[in-house]
């Protein structure tokens, strides 16, 4: 299974974007994971697809946007046509889950359900079949920089198996408190893709942060 490294831009250099991005290729990123925000379902605000598309302007790799955004329904077109290859919204917001996931797979991205801390497993259990991926928030979302939620892991083993009882193949996205410390955890428990923010982006050589991560995930 490949495992893939998503540098978080929210703990990026902005007045640098471009560079901060470079960085992290050089350094082995997979995916660049962007983290939208609206002041209303997270106390914080972000960014939105004019970001997206000057990302999209410097990069070739995959860019991963994840909404917590209220109505995110509203701005999946936007940000597909900013340049996004991977979608996920939060099921605490969307009521017809359903049908937004169709819309994003029939734009011709990556469609993803993404889970707060204290969200249950369960409330995927019917949609599971029609995911690319799902991205289980280790932190509560909002701010980068936050203590991983140890509980994750054993919600993160439990998606595993979920997935290998249903025969399944969608991606399990870890977000939140992710660094040299645990992501061997994360690894062992069945995470596939790895976002990390302050433990690449905040520290002085984000190169060598991104690239010390990377060589975790090699097999
Ligand atoms: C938090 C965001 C995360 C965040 C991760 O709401 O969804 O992607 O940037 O940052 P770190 O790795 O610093 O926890
Ligand atoms: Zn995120």
């Amino acid at each position: 299974m490949t495992r893939l490294l998503a540098p978080s831009i929210l703990s990026a250099d902005f007045s640098n974007l471009s560079q901060q991005i470079r960085y992290v290729e050089m350094g082995g990123a997979d995916v660049i994971h962007c983290d939208v925000m609206d002041g209303k379902f997270v106390p914080n605000i972000t960014f939105g697809p004019i970001v997206v598309k000057a990302i999209r302007q410097v990069t070739k790799l995959p860019i991963d946007v994840h909404l917590m955004i209220k109505e995110p329904e509203k701005y999946i077109a936007d940000f597909v046509e900013a340049g996004a290859n991977f979608v996920s919204v939060h099921v605490e917001e969307v009521v017809h889950l359903d049908r937004v996931i169709n819309t994003i797979k029939d734009l011709g991205c990556k469609a993803g359900a993404a889970l707060n801390p204290a969200t249950p497993l369960v409330l995927l259990e019917n949609i599971l079949p029609s995911l690319n991926f799902v991205l289980l928030m280790s932190v509560n979302p909002g701010f980068g920089g936050q203590r991983f939620i140890t509980g994750s892991l054993n919600k993160i083993r439990k998606l595993n198996e979920m997935r290998k009882i249903s025969n399944l193949e969608f991606l399990i996205e870890v977000d939140g408190g992710i660094g040299a410390k645990n992501i061997k955890n994360l690894i062992n428990a069945g995470c596939d893709i790895f976002v990390a923010g302050s433990s690449i982006f905040g520290q002085d050589n984000v190169t060598a942060a991104c690239a010390e991560l990377k060589n975790f995930l090699r097999d």
